[in-house]
């Protein structure tokens, strides 16, 4: 395969986007000496200073955090991939927009200036504010779920799913066998399997189905996106039972780029014109606004009449009067300059096009990745690169620790760390064993990005010293956030006496 496939790949597919000669629709710069390197549209206006502690400095700071690169403490991460979540970097025109916030109680204009642009975007009537994504999740749970009811998706989220099974709900798990492959050139991983969806429905009955949802950008499998295609024949079954549909567009930004490059049919289309077009096969969208829009915050838009009267009910309970739901005014000027800024076909390719990048560095190197590249950030294949792990000695929350020691970069558990037991204490081994390193949008340079790749190529020469983890402390629900583990034996020691055998006093 072409070393460049998953970069070239894809520039190559943007170059059909000309529209007329001379008529762009995405920025597309060739390099003369043929070097393939995404380019930022953007230049950067402010900095914060970054400090790489030493390997035994990181040894002992991932001690100090239990092994879970959630209790790390911000001063000793160099580069910082825990997440995309609240952290993408702020357009000039977001900071100055915050300016303006009306912050009264009720009634805001900043209100109505969101509200507007949500109902441009999205076409929706109505608008429900929330002080983030899982927030959302609760109000839709609360509303749409009773004991025993099913809700069929793509794939959960662990917010999604602790939220729907805190309701008596049951999650049905429908994506596409494809989704499930790490190695994979299906571009649309995420897509529901249409024929599983209609068994579903037809063993249990309409009436059991509390809702569909479908997740754009699926997280928890390596930000891959489903397609518009896929949509709209998840929608003619829901017409066809009368099932609502929802939704969850935290990562919307990443799955309308990859409409546009990866489907034909869509290539000509403006990212306006597909967000439209993917709210008007939904009956509830909600987001995490520390996402989509790049500011702090959520939302739930509908056009349903009957469902918002229901669902608004619960806002002044859990998150505010209806006109702040729990966001500061100045977040929520800043979402609504970010998400009209989503709709720049040039801003929102920067993270996916930078995801490539590194994955296909990796790719070349041998080390085992989630493919085709995603969204939100690059996904190691920690089932593949630590074969040797057990998966109840946690592969992905073992790579994430030696990850962080060899690099200072932190990077987050997604495998069966972030699980939940069974009743009888028994482990839920997760289908796959993800390190996620998230690519906040706009945040880190180019060579911040090689480093990283550098260092995961040690790590992978050096795979056979890493060992597995064991809890100390084990949370009950969402054990991954505050839980902490031990290291099964003194690899981590050995693995910094290699780091500093290879690389002399460098940090
Ligand atoms: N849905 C998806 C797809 C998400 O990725 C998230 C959050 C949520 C819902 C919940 O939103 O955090 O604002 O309450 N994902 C973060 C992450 C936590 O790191 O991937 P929230």
């Amino acid at each position: 395969m072409d070393p460049d496939y998953y970069y070239r790949g894809y520039k190559k597919l943007l170059k059909t986007n000309f529209k007329n000669e001379g008529e762009i629709e995405m920025a597309n710069v060739n390099f003369f000496c043929n070097e393939q390197i995404p380019l930022e549209m953007h230049k950067v206006r402010i900095v914060q200073k970054l400090e790489l502690p030493p390997v035994e400095r990181r040894l002992k700071a991932m001690n100090e955090a239990g092994n879970n690169t959630f209790l790390l403490k911000n001063r000793d991460v160099f580069m910082d991939m825990l997440t995309d979540s609240g952290v993408n970097a702020m357009s000039d025109r977001q900071q100055a927009a915050m300016l303006i916030a009306d912050d009264s109680y009720a009634g805001s204009e900043t209100f109505f200036r969101l509200e507007s642009k949500l109902n441009e975007i999205f076409g929706m009537k109505y608008f429900l504010p929330a002080h983030q994504g899982r927030a959302c999740e609760n109000i839709i749970s609360q509303t749409l779920v009773k004991p025993g009811m099913i809700v069929p998706m793509n794939y959960h989220f662990t917010t999604t799913k602790s939220h729907i099974v805190l309701n008596g709900g049951i999650v049905e798990e429908l994506v596409s066998d494809a989704g499930l492959e790490p190695a994979s050139t299906n571009l649309f991983k995420g897509n529901m399997d249409i024929a599983k969806l209609n068994t579903l429905i037809d063993k249990h009955g309409p009436d059991k189905i509390a809702f569909v949802r479908m997740e754009a950008g699926t997280n928890l499998i390596g930000g891959q996106p489903f397609s518009l295609e896929n949509l709209e024949k998840v929608r003619s079954i829901c017409d066809n039972y009368g099932i609502t549909l929802v939704l969850d567009a935290s990562l919307l930004a990443d799955n309308l780029y990859f409409i546009k490059c990866r489907e034909e049919q869509y290539t000509h289309a403006s990212i306006k014109e597909i967000t439209l077009k993917i709210a008007s096969l939904c009956d509830i969208i909600y987001f995490s606004a520390r996402k989509l829009g790049c500011a702090r915050g959520g939302g739930i838009c509908t056009s349903n009449t009957e469902l918002f009267e229901k669902m608004r009910e619960l806002v002044p309970l859990y998150e505010g009067f209806l006109t702040y739901g729990g966001m500061s005014v100045r977040e929520m000027e800043a979402l609504t300059v970010g998400l009209d800024e989503t709709m720049d076909e040039d801003i929102i390719s920067q993270g996916p096009q930078f995801i490539a990048f590194m994955v296909n560095e990796l790719v070349k190197k041998g080390v085992p990745v989630i493919t085709p590249p995603g969204g939100l950030g690059c996904h190691i294949n920690a089932m593949e690169f630590l074969k040797h792990i057990p998966q109840d000695q946690y592969p992905a929350g073992a790579l994430a620790a030696a990850f962080y020691i060899a690099s200072g970069v932190r990077g987050m558990e997604r495998g069966t760390m972030s699980e939940q037991r069974n009743p009888d204490g028994s482990e839920v081994l997760s289908n796959m064993e993800l390190l996620r390193l998230a690519m906040p949008r706009r945040v880190y340079t180019l060579s911040q990005v090689k480093y990283a790749v550098d260092r995961m190529v040690w790590l992978y020469e050096n795979r056979n010293l890493i060992e597995g983890l064991s809890f100390t402390e084990e949370p009950k629900i969402l054990r991954f956030f505050f839980g902490r583990l031990k290291p099964v034996s003194n690899w981590q020691e050995n693995l910094v006496a290699k780091f500093r055998k290879d690389f002399g006093d460098s940090l």
